[in-house]
């Protein structure tokens, strides 16, 4: 097995499949410059795309996901677990991003996801007490507002919740991680209670709600090997062919949409680069969600609107050079630099290169400000795309909502391609 591939795996317990067949996206909006709901909604549609998965219930996402018949599962950030241990509390979270939207013509909500990977080690048990009572007083609240029936509570849940013993690398094999296993049974029981009537402990259904590859930020990141991953992936969901364990249709939602250059590195500098579209909708590499490897783009956002072809670049006629790396890094603690990492795409630049290349970066972010373009005399701004033929010097979307850097706390894995072809 090889090691040290970077693959997403988060797993959702307790969600019944009365939903359609089809692939899911994770759709994360930690971007400097967002694309506007209607478009996201619409690259949706134009590549059939009939699920996707949120990690809040922003307003101006559900009312573009409004009419689609979408199916949408909502979340509840981690910080606003403690919040939901009061039920009053749950209650009117409920009222106000679910069943706010559940009317004809709505929002097709199937799942409430509370918190978001909990249990994760690095969270230091901050939400392990909290978790439980939250999902039920979220369940109840569903329950009473008379929607229980069809939008199930629900944890997405970082796979290192689980363990597999070293000889039988099978996930039916594995069990919880001690030091949650009282917490985990709790959890499977309350939700099995709330999900089919029939359902036994051992067929509580499980969905993945996080699994893809990302494109950029490490040696293993590359569009190369997301394109080996996911024709690996694709065909195996497409054959309904499950695991050995719970053969059939799995329900699976990629991990991620579109990539987003505002998420904390705290993981890796691959944190950024997991969508199957780049910052501005358009497709990275082939890829065909009907599981038959047809060597075709998905199709990409439209009349996406960008700012003028203008550069931020290194002035080569700057004399004093001495302040150049503390701009440097001011730029890239505001834009994103991960490309030029080890392994990555901008890697080969140059030290001139370098500079430039972050520059534009924080040039872009910054809408192009002609003043985000000085750095004490060591910048100029151009009108020559200094793009090279590995690294893309971009040009930022208009975007109506510019958000700062809001450092997330993100879950990542390290696990072997096997695990997900062979499970
Ligand atoms: C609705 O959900 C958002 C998270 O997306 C949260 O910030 C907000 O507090 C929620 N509203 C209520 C009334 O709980
Ligand atoms: C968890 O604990 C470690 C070591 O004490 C600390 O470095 C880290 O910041 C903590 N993480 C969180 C999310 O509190
Ligand atoms: C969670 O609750 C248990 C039992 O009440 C307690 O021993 C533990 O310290 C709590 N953990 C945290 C992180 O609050
Ligand atoms: C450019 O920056 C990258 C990342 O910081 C670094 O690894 C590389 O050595 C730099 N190249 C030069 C020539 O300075
Ligand atoms: C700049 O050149 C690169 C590499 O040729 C190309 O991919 C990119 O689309 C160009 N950018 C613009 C804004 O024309």
């Amino acid at each position: 097995m090889e090691e040290n591939w970077v693959l997403r795996w988060v797993l959702v317990v307790g969600v019944m499949c009365w939903c359609g067949e089809g692939i899911g996206v994770n759709w994360g909006t930690q971007a400097t410059h967002k694309l506007p709901p209607d478009t996201v909604v619409q690259l949706l549609k134009d590549n059939g795309i009939q699920k996707v998965k949120l990690f809040d219930a922003d307003d101006s996402t559900m009312s573009a996901l409004a009419g689609t018949g979408i199916e949408v599962m909502v979340a509840i950030p981690n910080i606003q677990l403690l919040e939901m241990n009061d039920f009053g509390r749950a209650k009117q979270w409920v009222k106000k991003n679910v069943t706010r939207y559940t009317f004809n013509g709505g929002v097709n909500i199937k799942y409430v996801a509370v918190g978001n990977e909990p249990f994760l080690k690095s969270y230091n048990n901050s939400f392990l007490n909290i978790t439980f009572p939250a999902l039920q007083n979220i369940q109840n609240a569903l329950n009473d507002a008379g929607v229980g029936d069809t939008i199930k509570a629900t944890v997405p849940l970082n796979a290192d919740v689980y363990q597999s013993p070293e000889n039988n690398p099978v996930p039916s094999a594995g069990i919880f991680r001690p030091d949650i296993t009282g917490l985990m049974t709790q959890i499977v029981q309350f939700l099995s209670k709330n999900a089919l009537k029939s359902v036994g402990f051992g067929d509580l259904p499980i969905l993945v709600g996080e699994v893809g590859w990302p494109t950029e930020g490490d040696k293993n990141a590359n569009v190369g090997n997301a394109l080996r991953f996911y024709n690996g992936l694709l065909p195996r969901l497409a054959g309904n062919r499950g695991t050995p364990c719970r053969p059939g249709h799995i329900e699976v939602y990629l991990f991620g949409l579109i990539d987003e250059d505002a998420k904390s590195i705290a993981p890796g500098n691959f944190e950024r680069h997991w969508g199957i579209f780049r910052y501005d909708g358009q497709p990275k590499f082939p890829m065909d969600l009907s599981g038959q490897n047809q060597n075709k783009f998905l199709i990409g956002a439209q009349n996406v609107k960008y700012l003028a072809p203008r550069w931020c670049m290194f002035n080569p006629n700057a004399k004093d050079l001495t302040s150049l790396p503390d701009n440097i890094n001011y730029a890239c603690t505001f834009g994103d630099c991960t490309a030029l990492g080890y392994g990555s795409s901008c890697n080969n630049l140059d030290a001139n290169g370098n500079a430039s290349y972050a520059f534009n970066m924080y040039f872009q972010v910054q809408n192009q400000n002609p003043m985000a373009c000085n750095f004490q005399g060591l910048a100029k701004i151009t009108t020559d795309n200094i793009s090279t033929p590995t690294c893309n010097f971009i040009i930022q979307i208009v975007s109506s909502s510019v958000s700062s850097l809001i450092p997330s706390l993100v879950a990542f894995l390290f696990v072997s391609l096997f695990m997900i072809l062979f499970w």
